[in-house]
C-alpha cells in the first residue's frame, strides 16, 4: 500500500525563551536548535516510523525544496527515514521554507512564523498530476495526505476525486482557509484541532447555529465536540460508511466519529511528565493515525495508539527528530 504525502517541507528555526517578547523589547532567550519539520515532512516522517515493520506500507513525498543546505538536509532526513523522495522538485530560483518557532520554556506551547519559499510553487497542472499520481492502485487503496501549507491542495483533491477515485483522501486542513463546501464530500478521513473544528463549523453552519455549537463546545469541550463530530459527520462527511472526522484536544484527548457509528466517542490523553516542545505534535498524530487505519485498525484503536506516540513526541524537542519509531509504542 502506497500513503502520499502532498505537503510542505520547512526548516525550522526554533527559539526556546521564558516568555515571547513584546513588541520593541529585547532579551535573552534559553537556547536554540534547528530541526526538520514542515506539516508534510512531519506526517511523511511519522507515517514512516509508526508503520508496523511487518506491514508493507510505502511513504513518499510530493513537495518542493530550494537548492541550498536547508534542502539538502530535509531530502537527508527523509531518505533516512525511509520516506521516497523521488517526487520532491528542488527548484533553483527559491529558498527552502523556513519556520521561525518560539517555544515558551514552562508550557511548551509554541507560535510559528512560516516563509512558505519553495512550499509556495507546489501548485500543479493536471499534466503533472497525472505523472503524481500514475493510477489507482486497486483492490489495495492507496492513502494521500493534504494539509494547507502548500498552494494547490484544494485542485489536487478535486482532481483526485475525479481522476483516481480509488484514492483515500486524508485532509488536515491546517492553516486553516476558507474553502468550498463541496471538497467536506471528497474527504475520507478529517483531522483538525479545537480551533480548526470550530473554523470550519462557522464556515460551514448559519450564525446562529455555528455560536450554538462554539458555546457548547466552550462550556464542556467533550461534550460541546462530540456533537461537533456528530454534525460534521452528518451533513459534511458524505464519502461512504468509514469517513470519519478526529478532532484533536491537546490535554482534554480526542474525540472521533465514523459516520457509521451512532455517537462521537472520547478517549483521554496520556499522561505526560513534562511537556518539552509541542511542535509537530498534530503531524505525528495524524501520521500515527494513518499507519493504524492502513492496516485495517478501527479508528478507536487508531486513535488509541496516536495518543500514546504523540505523547511521547512532545516530550522531546523538535518536529520530525521528536517522532518515536513503532516499537516504542507498545
Ligand atoms: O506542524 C508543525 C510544523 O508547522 C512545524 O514543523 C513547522 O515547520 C510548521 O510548518
Ligand atoms: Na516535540
Amino acid at each position: 500500500m502506497l500513503v502520499t504525502v502532498f505537503g510542505s517541507l520547512n526548516y525550522d528555526l526554533v527559539t526556546f525563551t521564558k516568555r515571547v517578547p513584546n513588541a520593541g523589547e529585547t532579551f535573552a532567550a534559553d537556547r536554540f536548535e534547528t530541526h526538520i519539520g514542515g506539516k508534510g515532512l512531519n506526517q511523511a516522517v511519522a507515517l514512516a516510523k509508526l508503520r508496523s515493520p511487518t506491514s508493507n506500507i510505502k511513504v513518499e513525498m510530493i513537495g518542493s525544496v530550494g537548492k541550498d543546505a536547508f534542502g539538502e538536509e530535509i531530502l537527508q532526513c527523509l531518505q533516512e527515514n525511509g520516506v521516497c523522495v523521488e517526487k520532491i522538485r528542488t527548484l533553483t530560483e527559491v529558498k527552502t521554507g523556513v519556520a521561525t518557532i518560539l517555544v515558551e520554556e514552562n508550557s511548551g506551547q509554541n507560535r510559528i512564523l512560516i516563509a512558505a519559499g519553495a512550499n509556495g510553487c507546489t501548485d500543479y497542472v493536471p499534466e503533472t498530476l497525472e505523472k503524481l499520481f500514475p493510477s489507482d492502485n486497486l483492490p489495495s487503496l492507496d492513502y494521500v495526505i493534504f494539509q494547507n501549507e502548500i498552494p494547490g491542495t484544494i485542485p489536487t483533491i478535486q482532481w483526485l476525486n475525479a481522476h483516481r477515485p480509488g484514492h483515500k483522501i486524508v485532509y488536515n486542513p491546517s492553516p486553516f482557509k476558507e474553502t468550498d463546501k463541496q471538497i467536506w464530500e471528497l474527504v475520507d478521513v478529517l483531522v483538525v484541532n479545537e480551533i480548526e473544528a470550530l473554523q470550519i463549523v462557522s464556515s460551514v453552519y448559519s450564525v446562529r447555529d455555528a455560536e450554538h455549537m462554539a458555546l457548547k463546545a466552550s462550556k464542556n469541550a467533550i461534550m460541546g465536540y462530540k456533537s461537533i463530530a456528530n454534525a460534521l459527520t452528518g451533513d459534511l462527511l458524505t464519502n461512504g460508511d468509514d469517513s470519519g472526522v478526529i478532532i484533536t484536544l491537546g490535554e482534554l484527548g480526542v474525540v472521533f466519529k465514523t459516520k457509521k457509528d451512532k455517537e462521537a466517542s472520547h478517549l483521554e490523553a496520556a499522561k505526560v511528565a513534562k511537556v518539552v516542545d509541542t511542535t509537530g505534535a498534530g503531524d505525528t498524530f495524524l501520521g500515527a493515525v494513518v499507519t493504524q487505519l492502513c492496516s485495517g485498525e478501527s479508528m478507536r484503536d487508531a486513535v488509541a495508539f496516536a495518543v500514546k506516540a504523540s505523547a511521547i513526541g512532545i516530550q522531546r524537542s523538535g518536529a520530525a527528530e521528536s517522532i518515536p519509531l513503532f516499537n516504542e509504542i507498545l
